[in-house]
């Protein structure tokens, strides 16, 4: 019946786009809910779909009006969110959600009001975004983040071993700084970067791993009492995230140590920190987790479903909308650095 509704919706926006002869002078309202307006990669997807809104705003001559909220990480308050934009009649909405176990309530207010959901960053389980024809999802697949992570070390480790295993055991001694727990990204890039390197025949030993909710600061205190216990055994750090990465540079430098004295540090998403780490030689490497090409789709995905048009994105199942990671190193770092002005 609400699935209806929504179709109904739908079909009545593409007839009164064909009444209109194809213009669309109508604002388009989207609501976009973060899980928390202080993460370094969730400012920075936030910052390029405001940037998409104005090209798109001017590419086709339309209104689009995107008001940002924070959750704060509180799944309470985000909810409350979700409903002040049903209920002031949002034409599709955009939930960057806190515990993404938790979509279903999300996607049944949604249903109800007949407003179209597309969640990105933070993936639904697929039993809830299966809940309803009008939920999406916008993000990376978090196991090709792992693999890419673990061929920076492996690419290092077949280049010049030795330089990697400073004990010479032949062992690769590693520590894992994780994630948000329960978080897809921390838990498949964790498993996938080392499961690279062990598959490739490197042996692989954890010291020990520790989750520092994808934060410098408490990645930076973790990292501090490692260099304490572990000292000089630990060769490799991965962090499941730049943020944590720089954390864990934070304390080398903290120890006093150049960056030739530093265990081989990589993160994930390729942040402006990040990248210049990487230029210092600090960061030895990064993935980066397309926030402009994610932030393109967001919005891609959302105007049509506003519009009731079919949407120009590439859809797997009709609800997944997939970009790709790309391994970030001192060798192609020019590629990603902003251009010079
Ligand atoms: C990950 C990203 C992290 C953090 C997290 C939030 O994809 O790598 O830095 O932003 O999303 O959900």
């Amino acid at each position: 019946m609400l699935k209806r509704r929504c179709a109904a919706a739908l079909a009545s926006a593409l007839l009164f786009l064909a009444a209109c002869g194809g213009q669309r002078d109508a604002t388009i309202r989207v609501g976009v809910a973060l899980y928390r307006q202080d993460d370094t990669f969730i400012t920075s997807l936030s910052q390029y779909l405001q940037q998409a809104v104005l090209e798109e705003e001017q590419a086709r001559g339309v209104k689009i009006n995107l008001n940002v909220v924070d959750g704060r990480g509180s799944q309470t308050t985000q909810n409350e969110q979700v409903d002040q934009f049903l209920d002031k009649g949002y034409d599709v909405i955009c939930v960057n959600i806190v515990d993404r176990t938790a979509a279903a309530v999300i996607i049944d207010k949604a249903q109800g009001a007949g407003v179209p959901v597309v969640f990105f960053n933070r993936e639904p389980v697929e039993e809830d975004l299966n809940r309803w024809e009008y939920a999406f999802y916008v993000g990376t697949r978090a196991d090709e983040a792992g693999r890419i992570q673990g061929g920076l070390v492996l690419d290092a480790w077949r280049a010049d071993a030795a330089a990697l295993d400073r004990s010479g055991d032949g062992v690769l001694q590693y520590v894992m700084l994780e994630g948000e727990p329960g978080h897809q990204d921390s838990l498949l890039r964790t498993e996938h970067s080392v499961r690279t390197l062990t598959a490739a025949g490197v042996p692989m030993e954890k010291l020990s791993n520790n989750a520092a909710d994808w934060q410098r600061g408490p990645a930076r205190l973790r990292m501090q009492r490692w260099l304490e216990e572990l000292g000089d055994a630990i060769e490799v750090v991965f962090a499941n995230n730049d943020d944590m990465a720089l954390g864990a540079i934070d304390a080398c430098l903290d120890a006093g140590m150049e960056p030739e004295e530093m265990p081989f540090i990589v993160g994930v998403d390729a942040t402006a920190p990040a990248l210049r780490a990487v230029e210092e030689g600090t960061l030895r490497g990064t993935v980066l987790n397309d926030a402009s090409g994610q932030a393109e789709d967001i919005l891609a995905l959302s105007c049509a479903l506003a519009r009731g048009e079919a949407p120009a994105v590439e859809l797997e199942d009709g609800k997944y909308c997939w970009r790709q990671h790309t391994a970030v190193t001192r060798e192609n770092l020019a590629e990603f650095l902003p251009e010079a002005s």
